[in-house]
Formats: C-alpha cells, structure tokens, sequence
C-alpha cells in the first residue's frame, strides 16, 4: 500500500509542482514552502473513529497540516478510489477531524476505513467563515452540520452567544446533536418530526428572526435551504455568510471545474463561503449545478 502512495504521490507531485510553479517563483521563500506542501497529499494514518450515525463516520488523524481554520476543506485521497473535498469538521494544532457520510462508492469506501489505514491529505483549501457581532445563528443540514461544529467551537472561544438550527429529514440523520448542545443555544427539526419540531430549518429560522436581533447568520447544507437562509437573511436585513458546494477536481483554482456560472468565481478558492447578498445573485444558486464532466444538472 505504501508503495502504491508513494508512487501517485509522486505523479500527482509532478503535475501540481507544474502548475504551481510560475506562481511560487513571485512568492517569499517561507510562503513558497507553505504553498508548495499544501498543494501535495501529506500521508496521515487515522487515528481515531467514530461511528456518528448509521451511514456517517468522523476521522481524526494527526495534523500535519497547518493551521486550518472553519470552513476550510481538504482534498481526501483513498488510493485506488478516488480523492473527495471533505470540509473540516474540527481541527487544532494536535489534531484534525473529517466527517463523512455514505453516498456513493468513494463516501461508502470511507466507512470502511479502519484505525491505523493511510490516507492522503491535501489542503487546508478555500477561504473561511468570518466572526461578526455578538449575538449569531448557524443554520446547518445533512453533513453541512460538521463545519458548522467547527465554527461554534471558535464562537464558543470567544464568548460570543451561538444559536443553532441543525434539520435532517429524520432522527437516525442527525449529526452532532451532544455537541453542539454543549457549544449552542440547539433547535432540531425534522422533517418526520421524530425528534425536535416537525419542520423545516428555514421556518424555524423565520420564527427566530422575528425574535431576535441577530449581527450574522452562517449556513452550511443543500443549496435549496442555503438559497431560503439568503433569502430570509435579506428580508431580515442581517448579514449572512453561506459554505457553498461545487463539483471539485483540483482544489485550488486551475481546473475549472468549481466556476458559479454567471461570475465565473471559483468554489474552492473564492469560496467556499459567500456572502448571501452576493450567491443571490448568482443564478445557478439553489437551481442548479454542473456534474463531473461540466453538463448542467
Ligand atoms: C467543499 C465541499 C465540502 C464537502 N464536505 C463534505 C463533508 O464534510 N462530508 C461529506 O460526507 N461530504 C462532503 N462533501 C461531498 C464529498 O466531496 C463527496 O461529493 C461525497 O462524499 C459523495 O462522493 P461519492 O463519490 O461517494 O458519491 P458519488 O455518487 O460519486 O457522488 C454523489 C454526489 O456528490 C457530489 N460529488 C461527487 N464528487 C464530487 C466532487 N469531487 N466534488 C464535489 N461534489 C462531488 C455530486 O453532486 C454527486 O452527484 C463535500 C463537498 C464539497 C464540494
Ligand atoms: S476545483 Fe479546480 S478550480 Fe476549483
């Protein structure tokens, strides 16, 4: 296996050494390494897992990465798979935490990835969550709650006052639930109502808004909730920050593959977080999206 690692590491090192090197050479020498090594896969062993629902795992490797901050992705390479961007779930200066959940046949590989495999890492990509004011609400769905969970332990750090709405379509769905009781002031909804109210995370926003005055509103999740979240953002005249998903090959701006039509903005280094007021006026957003071969799905 390691043999295998190291012989793609070495074809994909070649081919983003290409790439990357025009932009390096304008570059100081100590941001010339920190480019370089985050543009390569970094082979880390899993060294912890948790089972955090029926079809979703969160892994925990070393951090050889840096500093990674909320809302920032990484590329995940399963050798003889494929390579996925996988938002951070949780990272420090010890450790980095990546949840995720079954889909297809790369996120189905992942739940069966042991303690101790070797995995490649790249990153950390795209740009970040931003603090503001002292009274905020996340709006999370599906594996959009694990960035979410990053970003609420930093608010937590800084005493600022977290309300929270995480929405699955059922119980068994949810993610997070124990921790983000711990880091938030949680509303739960369901579209089943096994748990929490029996709606959606936008009327339970709705209802919050006309409660409260709050400075910025952060969502992460499908696109129609994202799309409602902006929506009710601009109605409210509150500020809000969203983490948008795009088809990603590369990661970190050469391929294309990420662009928002209309303005041509890149995904993974633009974003993954926009501002509400500008993806509304994106008209792909919330409507539609371009598969691995760039057709319009
Ligand atoms: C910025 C970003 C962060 C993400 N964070 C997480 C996360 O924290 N946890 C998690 O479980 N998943 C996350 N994903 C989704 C993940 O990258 C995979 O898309 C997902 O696991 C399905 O891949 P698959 O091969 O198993 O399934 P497939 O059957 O191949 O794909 C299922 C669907 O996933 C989407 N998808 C597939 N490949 C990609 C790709 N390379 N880039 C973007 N979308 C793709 C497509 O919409 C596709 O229809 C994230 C995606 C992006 C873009
Ligand atoms: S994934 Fe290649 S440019 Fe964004």
């Amino acid at each position: 296996m390691l043999d295998f690692i190291t012989r793609h590491q070495r074809s994909l090192s070649e081919r983003y050494f290409f790439f990357k090197l025009r932009d390096l050479r304008k570059t100081s020498s100590t941001r010339k390494i920190n480019q370089m090594s985050k543009h390569l896969p970094t082979t880390l062993s899993v060294i912890k897992i948790v089972k955090e629902n029926y079809r979703t795992v969160t892994l925990t490797f070393a951090n050889q990465l840096g500093i990674i901050r909320p809302g920032q992705f990484v590329m995940l390479w399963l050798p003889s798979v494929n390579e996925k961007p996988v938002s951070v779930a949780y990272a420090d200066e010890k450790t980095i935490e990546l949840t995720v959940s079954a889909v297809g046949p790369w996120s189905k590989a992942i739940q069966k990835i042991k303690k101790g495999d070797k995995l490649g890492l790249r990153g950390p990509f795209g740009n970040t969550f931003k603090l503001s004011g002292k009274h905020i609400i996340l709006v999370g769905g599906g594996f959009g709650i694990a960035p979410l969970h990053f970003f609420a332990t930093l608010t937590q750090q800084h005493k600022i006052k977290t309300d929270c709405i995480i929405g699955a379509r059922n119980k068994k769905e949810l993610l997070y639930v124990n921790k983000l009781k711990k880091l938030t002031n949680l509303y739960i909804t369901t579209d089943d109502g096994s748990v929490g109210d029996k709606s959606y995370t936008t009327d339970k926003l709705a209802e919050l808004l006309n409660q409260n005055h709050y400075s910025q509103i952060y969502s992460c999740g499908p696109e129609i909730m994202m799309r409602k979240v902006a929506e009710l953002a601009k109605q409210a005249k509150t500020p809000s920050q969203l983490s948008l998903e795009r088809y990603m090959k590369c990661g970190f701006g050469i391929c294309g593959s990420c662009c928002l039509d209309d303005s041509g903005s890149r995904v993974c280094t633009d974003g993954t977080v926009y501002s509400g007021e500008k993806v509304l006026k994106e008209s792909e957003f919330g409507r539609s999206h371009r598969d691995s071969s760039g057709r319009k799905v």
